[in-house]
């Protein structure tokens, strides 16, 4: 479990996103929560169940991916005495242990269609049949499901159920990559710089502004876990305290440069050379500034030059130097 229960974030996105767990938490509506891998699909799905009513319930999550499909009804329904090999005696499943609390379906996607139309049962009628047992019992549990597949385009394929889905996904909740909210990158990194401080008692590890800049720009395919396992790990490495851009590793480093300013392009006629490396010096100046929202040391630093040679080439410059006043965006 993890220590937080709470969604860091001031991003628009992060709003609705907490105004709507807010809202769905207090009633039994099913909800669907959906996003990329380690944008915090989990830890959306305990705040729902801590701010409903069913909070001092138990909260019980199964990962339908990764029990073997054969075991998956009897985990999650429970069976009899010896109604299969190795069933010893009777036992419970999650949904009775989950009775009055929250269920949470990791993965749902990987549900066996068999295991689908049981759930869509237990749904309809809140009765559980453990396997091999002859009568069904009563539960009053939540059902709240997360997956990282596009759901809905394995309903088109027929690979899940469109019933199933509909009785899922009565409240959607839609977690944003972190690339769509790059402004949330400073809030979570001082959030995880003070957690995993904690565990270094000799100092205080900090980050550069330059630091922090190349993780804004980064596109973070691994979202906020990347994020976190990345800090952690920098923490803990940190030999002076101050995490640098040299301590960054190189894809995160070199994303900017490979990403951000376009490749110059050579038409059949050729090109200017002196014309073209003069622009593409510019984007990059460009760029830096505005990365450092027009702080020129902190530019020239990001450059690689000195601030006096950084100030020599804006006053060189035809057109001057356009300077974007804020980060705007994401
Ligand atoms: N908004 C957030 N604020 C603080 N921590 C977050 C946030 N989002 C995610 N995390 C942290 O990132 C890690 C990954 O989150 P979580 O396990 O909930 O992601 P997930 O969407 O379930 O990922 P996966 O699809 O890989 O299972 C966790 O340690 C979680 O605490
Ligand atoms: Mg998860």
């Amino acid at each position: 479990m993890n220590g937080s229960t709470q969604l860091i974030g001031q991003h628009p996105l992060v709003h609705r996103v907490r105004g709507l767990i807010k809202r769905v938490a207090v009633t039994n509506a099913t909800c669907l929560i959906l996003g990329e891998s380690g944008t915090g699909k989990e830890l959306a799905a305990r705040e729902v169940h801590a701010q409903s009513l069913r909070a001092e319930k138990p909260f019980i999550p199964v990962n339908c991916g990764a029990i073997p499909a054969d075991l998956l009804e009897s985990e999650m329904f429970g069976h009899e005495r010896g109604s299969f090999t190795g069933a010893i005696g009777a036992r419970a499943g999650m949904f009775q242990l989950a009775n009055g609390g929250t269920i949470f379906l990791d993965e749902i996607s990987e549900m066996s269609p068999v295991l689908q139309v049981k759930l869509l049962r237990v749904l309809q009628d809140h009765e559980v049949r453990p396997v091999g047992a002859d009568r069904s019992s009563t539960v009053d549990v939540r059902v709240v499901s997360a997956t990282n597949k596009d759901l809905a385009m394995q309903v088109e394929r027929g690979l899940f159920r469109e019933d199933l889905y509909y009785r899922l996904e009565v409240i959607p909740i839609n977690l944003p990559p972190l690339r769509e909210r790059r402004s949330d990158v400073p809030l979570l990194v001082r959030h995880f710089l003070d957690r995993h401080n904690k565990k270094r008692s000799d100092v205080d590890v900090t980050i550069t502004e330059e630091a922090l800049v190349h993780l804004w720009e980064y596109d973070w395919p691994g979202n906020v876990r990347e994020l976190e396992n990345l800090l952690e790990r920098l923490v803990i490495l940190s030999e002076d305290a101050v995490i640098r851009v040299e301590n960054l590793p190189a894809n995160v480093r070199s994303f900017i440069s490979e990403n951000k300013i376009p490749k110059p392009v050579m038409s059949d006629e050729g090109l200017d050379l002196t014309n073209a490396v003069e622009q593409f010096e510019n984007r990059l100046i460009d760029e830096a500034l505005r990365r450092t929202k027009g702080n020129k040391q902190a530019a020239a630093r990001l450059l690689g030059l000195k601030r006096t040679t950084l100030v020599a080439k804006l006053r060189r410059r035809r057109g001057g130097p356009v300077v974007a006043s804020d980060m705007t965006g994401t």
